[in-house]
């Protein structure tokens, strides 16, 4: 573990040295941009650290109501609501819609917050191979008897894997069943107004697909969020034990929140360029045939079958300046990966020096 000694961007400094950072979910370079700190600090001298209460009691303020606004005008929906983190949308909304579902169909390489979102009433979950909409149908053929739910992430958080949500809303439409997509990777960068793993496919307007999202990634901030009709939103602020149990988004969070939304619509060539650099990245990776995946996001895995080679080379890079992590991380894989992420704050020299030190790698060590 690096432990870190300045913020993140596109270098940060471990051990009183400078890396240049290939890691995390900063794709949009936001969690140190110098207007969003300016905004939380003079957000801060207002209204302090925290609103020590809970937003169904008297912790509500003007600014998370205008973070709901600014998040429904960008999601293009009725309401949203916000709480402390996206791991805990999965449960807040999987609650939300227990009563419309008696079984849950998951993506067996799911993020731990769907396996821990899952409400205890629900009598059965099915799990389908990775990505495989076909396993889906077989499944959701063969047990018709339940009122179905398919829950998937939109955006593989190792993998950068898009989830085929065009073949499974087909999927869901044919048999009825609601489709959850956990977005938080793909907030902000997917889609043409960057809502999301919907709107890639063109189903944002579609009926019965609902999201969970986060401020942490792309949106350089904290906190989770789900943007939806306002029936859906209202039973969210009414009835949810975590959202009415827990204390509201503090002050700094709340400004980091809306000023990133606004950051997000003033400069959409932020997503065009991550996207860019994403695309070259991978496009060398896989041109020195390194195994990868293929779909365009922010995420680009280099796979290997041992976990010693996987190691190699994130240590190699580390010793050229470079951090791209050999994750471990709760989610069920198959193989070993160093996990490269790119930001669009990322330069040409730096993408380059990161390319030249995986080919000096590869040549030393072979691709396996
Ligand atoms: C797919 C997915 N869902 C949810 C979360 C949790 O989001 P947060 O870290 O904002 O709580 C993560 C975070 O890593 C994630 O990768």
């Amino acid at each position: 573990m690096h432990i870190l000694k300045s913020g993140v961007g596109n270098q940060i400094k471990v051990n009183d040295k400078r890396y240049l950072y290939f890691a995390g979910n900063n794709y949009l370079g936001l969690a140190n941009q110098a207007t969003l700190k300016k905004d939380v600090i003079s957000c801060i001298r207002k209204y302090g650290l925290s609103f020590s209460a809970s937003r169904g009691t008297t912790g509500t303020c003007e600014l998370h109501l205008e973070l709901e606004r600014l998040l429904s005008e960008f999601k293009n929906k009725e309401d949203s609501v916000t709480f402390a983190s996206g791991y805990m949308g999965n449960k807040i909304l999987l609650h939300a819609l227990q009563d419309k579902f008696s079984a849950i169909f998951i993506d067996s390489s799911a993020h731990p917050s769907i396996l821990d979102g899952i409400p205890s009433t629900i009598c059965k979950s099915f799990f389908y191979d990775h990505c495989n909409e076909q396993h889906l149908e077989d499944l959701l053929k063969t047990n018709r008897q339940y009122k179905p739910l398919i829950i998937t992430d939109g955006v593989f958080a190792l993998t950068g894997e898009i989830a085929p949500l065009d073949k499974i809303y087909l999927i869901a439409q044919k048999y009825n069943a609601i489709l959850v997509v956990d977005d938080a990777h793909a907030t902000g960068i997917l889609g043409e107004n960057g809502r999301g793993t919907p709107q890639h496919f063109q189903l944002d307007d579609s009926a019965n697909i609902f999201q969970t999202e986060t401020m942490s990634k792309s949106l350089g901030a904290y906190g989770g969020f789900i943007s939806g009709s306002a029936n859906i939103i209202n039973q969210i602020k009414k009835k949810s034990s975590i959202y009415l149990g827990s204390t509201a988004l503090p002050p700094p969070i709340v400004a980091a929140g809306i000023a990133s939304i606004k950051q997000l619509k003033l400069h959409p060539e932020l997503r065009v360029k991550v996207l860019e650099n994403a695309q070259y990245v991978r496009n060398k990776i896989r041109n020195m045939s390194f195994a990868t995946t293929i779909d365009n996001t922010p995420i680009i895995p280099v796979f290997f079958n041992s976990q010693e080679n996987a190691n190699s080379l994130s240590q190699y890079l580390y010793e050229n300046y470079i951090i791209a992590p050999c994750v471990e991380y709760p989610v069920k894989m198959n193989k070993y990966l160093v996990r490269i992420t790119v930001s669009a704050i990322h330069t040409k020299d730096q993408i380059n020096n990161l390319v030249r030190s995986l080919n000096k790698w590869r040549d030393n060590h072979g691709i396996d």
